[in-house]
């Protein structure tokens, strides 16, 4: 299964042999790594018969991951990325050269900074909306010549849920592009395009890298045209392009992708129902929980809830940076998404600013054992 892949396959199936398959010069079963900057041009001085021309434009590496992400997501194309970031500002200018830019509430800050930094500097109308309430997306789209709508779900920090197959109607009744960071999820636990969605971004830095190891983004189209093109020729002219390693990395980490995403949510559950019945835990933010807000859209837009969660400290600020320092497994780091489990104080990654409450903490929840995670939370919160 190289170029071609075949939807009828299962998630599992693809996750292994998407985009690759024996090397014909060598035998080889594992992919080569390309560092190539360049490739053999025609004589006539055109793209040669590889297809690839300079490194920034794409390179085998990046070629194999855009086949396995888009066969991963079921859409009809990706672009691979140096970074999340770069992969939703791909995105964000692509809505802004065609009108007005909805962005969420809730989001991953970096998301918002850039709709509130620098989209205005590129003459783009930006609005942003509680995807959470679909009133309020009905409302927000009225506007005349809205061109995109982001949505992430689940959503930083607070774990929101959007309903992505009632606002992809609303969105396609009105010609608007729907884009969904579906970075916490992943194809494995929730597939947009396949809800309504037309773009699909991810920070590959997360779970489909999955070991914390490098940084990386894509965007994944249900359509093979214009924006998939636009987003593209961003990714070439802004020189956000991924390195062959980084490609290669993220190639080799994907087979793992369905298994790591299925365990890392099931630990991530357990936690979350130990932490709900915990005395000094005010509140849990885990779509898993039946008491979460998001829940029941959860459930039916979702085959997973996720490894994400977030909680409350009851005794306030000063006792969630103690378990911060208490915690021997979870280390106290940002991002998301890796084999090894991680804590941290939200607010203090995003900033006085953020309006995220002083005494939340956000897990991110690893491959140990879920016995060993439970027991040194326990420990930490006293
Ligand atoms: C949901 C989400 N989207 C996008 C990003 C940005 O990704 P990157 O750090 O790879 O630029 C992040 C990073 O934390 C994220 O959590």
């Amino acid at each position: 299964m190289d170029d071609e892949t075949d939807s009828e396959y299962h998630l599992e199936t693809l996750a292994v042999h998407a985009g690759r398959g024996v090397d014909p010069a060598t035998g080889a079963v594992a992919p080569a790594i390309y560092p190539s900057s360049t490739f053999l041009r025609r004589p006539d001085g055109g793209v040669g018969p590889s297809g690839f021309g300079y490194g920034r434009e794409g390179h085998p590496n990046s070629h194999s991951l855009e086949i396995a992400l888009a066969a991963l997501e079921g859409g009809a194309g990706a672009v691979a990325f140096a970074s999340g970031s770069a992969a939703m500002l791909a995105v964000l200018e692509s809505g802004a050269r065609r009108g007005r830019v909805i962005v969420p509430e809730a989001a991953y800050h970096g998301t918002l900074a850039q709709a509130r930094e620098l989209l205005p500097r590129w003459g783009a109308q930006v609005a942003r909306v509680d995807t959470t309430c679909l009133q309020a997306v009905e409302q927000a789209l009225s506007a005349d010549r809205t061109a995109l709508l982001v949505v992430e779900t689940p959503a930083n920090p607070a774990l929101g849920i959007s309903d992505l197959a009632a606002i992809g109607e609303l969105c396609e009744a009105r010609g608007v592009m729907l884009a969904c960071d579906n970075t916490f999820a992943t194809p494995i636990l929730q597939k947009p395009l396949a809800l309504g969605a037309g773009l699909v971004v991810h920070s590959t830095t997360k779970y489909i890298g999955g070991h914390s190891d490098l940084l990386g983004g894509a965007v994944v189209a249900a359509d093979p045209g214009k924006w998939l093109d636009d987003v593209d020729r961003f990714r070439t002219r802004a020189g956000a392009s991924p390195s062959a390693f980084d490609c290669w990395l993220l190639t080799r980490s994907l087979p793992t992708l369905p298994w790591r995403v299925r365990a890392q949510s099931e630990h991530a559950a357990r936690i979350a129902n130990f932490l709900a019945d915990h005395p000094g835990v005010a509140e849990v933010m885990y779509p898993g929980l039946e008491d979460h807000p998001g829940h029941a859209v959860a459930a039916r837009q979702m085959s997973g809830f996720g490894a994400m969660l977030a909680f409350r400290v009851a005794a306030g600020r000063r006792a969630a940076m103690g378990v911060t320092e208490s915690t021997r497994l979870f280390t106290r780091a940002t991002s998301l998404g890796g084999v090894e489990s991680l804590i941290e104080h939200r607010a203090s990654v995003e900033g006085p600013d953020s309006g995220i409450p002083e005494d939340l903490l956000r897990l991110s929840v690893g491959l140990e054992h879920p016995d060993d995670l439970v027991a040194d939370l326990a420990a930490a919160l006293g």
